[in-house]
Formats: C-alpha cells, structure tokens, sequence
C-alpha cells in the first residue's frame, strides 16, 4: 500500500491517503508533545514503539469483539487503518487518581477508584480540550445520544480487556485516552492506544512506564518506551 499526499498532521502522527478511498495510513512520529504542545521534544524509537504497541492492542481488541479502525501494521512506523471521521470527544478512563484529576479535585495521587471513572473532553487543541458532560454533547450536536452511550460502554469494556492484558505484563493500567471515528453507519474505535495515551505503572514499584517519564522529565525515556514495546509485543524479529 504505497503512501499518498498526507491529510492530516497532528503532535505525533500523520494520516496519509492511500489508493483505496476508505482506508489510510497512520504514520507515527518520534516527536512528543506535553500541555498542549507547549513543551516539545523528540523520543528516538517513540514511532517504532508506538506502532508495535497499538497494532498489538488493536488486535488483542478485535479478537474481543470490540470494532476498531485497525486493518494491519505495514511498516515499522506505519499503521493501515479505516478512513474514519474523528469523533471529537476524548474518552478517558480512570482506575487510579493521577495527572488532571488530581489537580482539578485537589486528591492525592494512586487512590485506587473501586469502580472506573469515565469522563470526556472536547476534542479542540485552540481551547485545551475542555472538559464535559453529557449534557454538553448532546447540545453542542457533538454527538448523538446513543452514540455517546454506546463510546462509554465500549471504552469500559477496553478498560476490562486493558487491565487483564496489563496485568499480565506485570504493569497496573492507571489510566488511558480512547478517541472514537464515524465510519459508514458505525462507531469504531481510532486513533492509538500506546504509552503517550496511557498511563502505565509497574507493579509492585509503581514506577512509571509511559509519556509522564517525558511530560515530568523523569529519565529513561528512550528506554521506557523500548521496554514497554517490548513486554507487550517481545522481541524484535
Ligand atoms: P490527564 O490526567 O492529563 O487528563 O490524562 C488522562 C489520560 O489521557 C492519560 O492516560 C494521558 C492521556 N492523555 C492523552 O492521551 N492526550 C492528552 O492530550 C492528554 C492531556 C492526556
């Protein structure tokens, strides 16, 4: 599948047009963005990792019943995926307090929630991807109500599958992003699922195996994802 002119270019990835109309590329980056791509940086290997880990993830999701854009992994870099029209809510799920949620509710950091918090974010870099409520959606027409019914359900169901697979790579899903993509008269699930939209702790040490080694300046960051990469999908061929 060769590569046409690119449509799209975002913090950490570029979607290219193909000869087939209904699928693209999802070409992924070494650059890494934090606060709203206020601090930048390059993570040598992010874009190799990153297209291992969610071409993985997306297909361990499938075999799960759960529809996504995914169609196969074409390169080390690149992603063949369903031309979806980006439905502009953020999905995060929540297991344990960290990051926004602490600040925003003055709560102190590893409270493990007895049952999952799921909130949505405006999808809108100009405004800092707001936070907001159902009630937003469904009056701002962003989208319908039971397609917002159906993107919890689903992203509850991915926290399920998540935690399982994670848990046997000895790491705690903390917290992680899911972005959802119209597709003929479907919902299917887009984008990435990778240690940028992740939070990722070891367990035991709950050291940190993801993007917050980069957005704290924590160290090790090349070598993070490189080890991240590697307990989910192995070695390298
Ligand atoms: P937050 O605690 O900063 O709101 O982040 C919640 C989750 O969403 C965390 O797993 C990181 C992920 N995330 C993204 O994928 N993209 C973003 O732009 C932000 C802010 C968070």
């Amino acid at each position: 599948m060769q590569k046409g002119k690119a449509l799209y270019e975002g913090k950490a990835k570029i979607i290219y047009e193909t000869d087939d109309p209904t699928l693209v590329i999802q070409h992924f980056k070494d650059d890494a963005t934090a606060f709203n791509g206020i601090k930048k940086g390059k993570i040598v290997g992010k874009g190799v990792a990153n297209t291992a880990i969610s071409s993985m993830l997306f297909e361990l999701l499938e075999k799960n019943g759960i529809p996504t854009h995914f169609i196969r992994k074409i390169s080390d870099d690149d992603m063949l995926v369903k031309k979806v029209r980006i439905v502009p809510v953020e999905l995060v799920v929540r297991n344990i307090s960290t990051g926004s949620l602490c600040k925003r509710y003055g709560v102190k950091e590893g409270l493990v929630f007895k049952s999952p918090i799921v909130e949505c974010y405006f999808k809108n870099d100009a405004l800092n991807d707001p936070l907001m409520n159902d009630d937003h959606i469904l009056a701002l027409e962003i989208a319908k109500a039971d397609e917002l019914s159906g993107m919890k359900q689903i992203a509850l169901k991915i926290n399920e599958i998540l935690k399982v697979f994670f848990d046997s790579i000895g790491v705690n899903l903390v917290d992680f992003k899911l972005e959802f993509g119209r597709y003929q008269d479907r919902i299917l699930l887009a984008d990435e699922i990778s240690p940028d939209t992740c939070r990722l702790w070891e367990k035991g040490t709950n050291r940190k195996l993801d993007k917050d080694r980069f957005r704290q300046d924590l160290g090790d960051v090349e070598s993070t994802y490189e080890e991240m990469r590697r307990r989910i999908v192995g070695e390298k061929k």
